[in-house]
């Protein structure tokens, strides 16, 4: 397998080091502990009770294609529908199946640290003690997330790639503001829906059993993460001033329109070999892209309805993106779907674990008969 950085250091720098960004707003300390919103407290108490433990929930042991180390299908790889892959013999597919794999779990990990740096943000900024609860227990879902996907892609996947120019704009934006609701926005609404979109591709579309039992388990904490950010939001957004509400529309609808265009793994293609403009626009056109714009866009667009930022301004940017026929979609529904999922993988993983204990005991058995 090729080395990350073998082929491109230049694109891979950035990968040591640190990044600072001043961030604004108050420190806010409560003296009233009574305060109790019902619907905060019980997801405090979900956040509380279903902790996991990445090392021992996850079978570590598997060992993964070092070639195809999600067991990616063709039909989700960027540039599989051209003339260019029915080129590419099967040594650089390989190749290609890695570093996407390494950058899209790159971007992941940059981003749940991005999670983890806004959630002890809003544990910091937020008002009352109930939130400040729920947050906390945000912080250690995010700090689980960091854990783990640094793990595989450390011994499943060894390729890495540095955060993406959007995704880090993005999180420079949102942590820089010195208002708690653009947190909120930014981080539970906008990125948790970016993490929901591509953590249910793994779960459903990959192979890899356990990638997908490990996204299956992180989208069901994101879940919780999302409905926080409506809780706040929904009731503060209904009393917004006309500018206010300007301000609030006109960066969701940017964020969406970066979330739309911008996430193509330009990086990805300048860093290998195949002629970066032509990889770059078949991804862009490509069914895997148009099957995450549809994931991202049916999580995000509801939430933006919920949480009363669409007014007719927003409707119409969205329109003009065309994503406003996502409106209708129902988000309990998904998320729902997305706990229920999570057991039924976590029921599928304990079988094949236990045969696969089952088969090693008979094999040793044979061996010593
Ligand atoms: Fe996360
Ligand atoms: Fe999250």
């Amino acid at each position: 397998m090729r080395e990350a950085g073998s082929d491109g250091p230049e694109a891979l720098a950035g990968l040591a080091g640190s990044w600072a960004v001043p961030v604004g707003g108050e420190a806010l300390f409560t003296w009233d502990y009574d305060q109790r919103s019902e619907r905060l407290i019980s997801l405090y108490a979900k956040g509380k009770q279903r902790q996991w433990d990445a090392e021992t929930r996850l079978d570590w042991s598997h060992e993964t294609d070092p070639g195809d180390p999600l067991g990616m299908p063709d039909e989700l790889i960027w540039i599989a529908d051209s003339e260019l892959w029915d080129r590419l013999p099967e040594k650089e597919r390989s190749v290609v199946r890695t570093h996407t794999a390494g950058w899209m779990y790159s971007q992941f990990l940059h981003g749940e640290q991005g999670a983890l740096v806004c959630a002890a943000q809003v544990v910091r900024m937020v008002p009352d003690m109930d939130a400040k609860f729920y947050a906390s227990t945000q912080v250690m879902d995010e700090a689980r997330h960091v854990e783990a996907y640094d793990r595989y892609l450390r011994e499943k996947i060894g390729v890495r790639y540095p955060i993406t120019d959007s995704l880090q704009g993005l999180l420079d934006t949102i942590v820089r503001d010195a208002r708690w609701d653009f947190t909120y926005l930014g981080m539970q609404v906008l990125l948790e829906g970016l993490a929901l979109a591509s953590f249910s591709i793994q779960r459903d579309l990959m192979t890899d059993p356990l990638a997908k039992a490990f996204n299956a388990y992180v989208l069901e904490d994101e879940s919780r993460h999302v409905a926080f950010g409506q809780i706040a939001l929904r009731q503060y957004y209904q009393d917004l001033t006309e500018a206010e509400r300007r301000e609030r529309e006109e960066f969701a609808v940017e964020a969406c329109h970066v979330l739309s265009e911008r996430f193509a793994g330009e990086e990805l293609w300048r860093n290998l070999d195949y002629g970066a403009e032509e990889c770059i626009q078949l991804t862009r056109k490509s069914a895997a892209l148009r099957v995450f714009r549809y994931r991202l866009f049916s999580r995000i667009v509801p939430a933006l309805k919920s949480i009363n930022l669409f007014g007719p301004r927003m409707q119409e940017g969205l329109d003009q993106l065309r994503l406003l026929r996502f409106s209708t979609m129902d988000q309990d529904e998904i998320s729902a779907a997305d706990e229920a999922r999570a057991r039924e993988i976590e029921q599928e993983e304990l079988l094949r674990r236990s045969k696969q204990i089952e088969s090693t005991i008979a094999a040793a058995n044979g061996d010593a008969t």
